[in-house]
């Protein structure tokens, strides 16, 4: 498949290439989550020349903001600011998808000034991670109406899209995990009743679109194929996951992966990449992003093999012109040198860098 041919998402938005920029916070918004003119500028000059870029993640919820510095979408305030992130987006001819999620567990006292929420009482198995309070069934009820908030939201503030991030363990995926959802009511126990919570909100999110969009817009799904933790998510609960997205209306799938080549944990799926099954199990029925790694022209061609679109995360971040260098066939003009070492050379947000700088160390 070659990366600059175009395609119809099945909203009707129409991407101009198969290069997507992942979706990365860059932990620079305001204290209270409102968009920065330094995180409009970070994106404006990545957008050049890529199909779409996905934001990074914006919270839907206050308990459900992951750190300092990210994006909020919890409330119509923040409308306007959003609105000059996805002009600035739109000048290059990129289309805008914004991702939103609610953190759970994966966030502190600290940053909410409240006890985190999950599925259920249960803290990750992460360093100083905190314990958790269990949602119960209004709250529940209320952060899939939040999603729908958030949707109308991005409508409103003119993006293109929103993907609704089911992955990285945040809470979607805290529903789906037996690790951090014990529940025995209807929100837990089978993976039938795990898959309820994500699905739930799927749908909350297209009866928005349908709704109130009056013009096509993109929802696209984000998850993470294993989890590591035992009880955890196996690479065949995916599997059956995505049956069930693949029956809602969804424009694209988006696999989180660390590497597009990476293979599973599991000894049963040892053929081909987790990307490579997905995207077989996929059918054609829904376009797939596939991530991770991709730093050259040989990489996207490579990651293409088993997606329709390729993501590009860190490269974006040392190299905003690498898609137009793609293009352009300057691909001998392409930063190779390593992230840390690259990332001393950029202009880019305070915040910003200290974050990847310790990334990176
Ligand atoms: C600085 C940084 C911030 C990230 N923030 C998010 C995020 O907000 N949402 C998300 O789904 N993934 C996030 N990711 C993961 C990326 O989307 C991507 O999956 C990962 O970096 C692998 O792709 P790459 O090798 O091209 O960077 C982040 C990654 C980085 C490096």
């Amino acid at each position: 498949m070659k990366f600059n041919e175009s395609l119809a998402l099945r909203s009707g938005v129409v991407l101009r290439n198969r290069l997507v920029m992942a979706p990365m916070t860059i932990v620079s918004s305001f204290h209270d989550g409102t968009v920065t003119k330094e995180e409009i500028q970070h994106y404006a000059m990545r957008s050049k020349g890529l199909g779409a870029v996905i934001t990074g993640t914006a919270n839907v919820t206050d308990n459900g903001k992951g750190w300092p510095g990210e994006l909020t979408i919890a409330t119509d305030e923040a409308i306007g600011a959003l609105t000059q992130l996805s002009e600035g987006i739109h000048q290059s001819g990129a289309k805008a998808i914004l991702q939103i999620f609610h953190a759970g567990r994966m966030t502190s006292q600290k940053t909410i000034g409240e006890q985190p929420v999950s599925a259920s009482a249960f803290a990750a198995e992460i360093p100083n991670a905190e314990q958790p309070r269990e949602l119960d069934n209004f709250e529940i009820e209320a952060i899939i109406e939040a999603f729908g908030q958030a949707t109308r939201r991005a409508i409103a503030a003119g993006f293109d899209g929103v993907e609704i991030h089911g992955a990285n363990t945040y809470l979607l995926q805290q529903f789906f995990s037996p690790h951090s959802n014990r529940r025995t009511d209807e929100w837990g126990g089978s993976l039938e009743k795990r898959a309820k919570f994500p699905l739930a909100v799927i749908d909350r999110v297209l009866a928005e679109v349908k709704n109130t969009a009056g013009r096509p817009f993109a929802v696209g799904y984000r998850l993470s194929p294993v989890e590591i933790t035992e009880p955890g998510i196996k690479f065949e609960d995916t599997l059956w996951l995505v049956e069930q997205l693949k029956a809602k209306e969804l424009d694209y799938l988006h696999l989180s992966l660390k590497h597009f080549g990476r293979k599973s944990n599991d000894k049963n799926y040892q053929d081909k990449s987790e990307l490579a099954y997905i995207h077989d199990a996929l059918k054609g029925r829904v376009p797939l992003i596939g991530v991770g790694g991709v730093r050259s022209l040989e990489d996207v061609e490579g990651l293409l093999e088993n997606a329709e679109f390729a993501a590009i995360g860190q490269q974006l971040l040392i190299d905003p012109e690498f898609a137009v260098k793609l293009i352009a066939k300057r691909t001998d003009e392409i930063i190779s040198k390593p992230f840390g070492e690259a990332i001393q050379d950029l202009p880019m947000p305070h915040p910003m860098f200290k974050y990847l700088e310790k990334r990176y160390q």
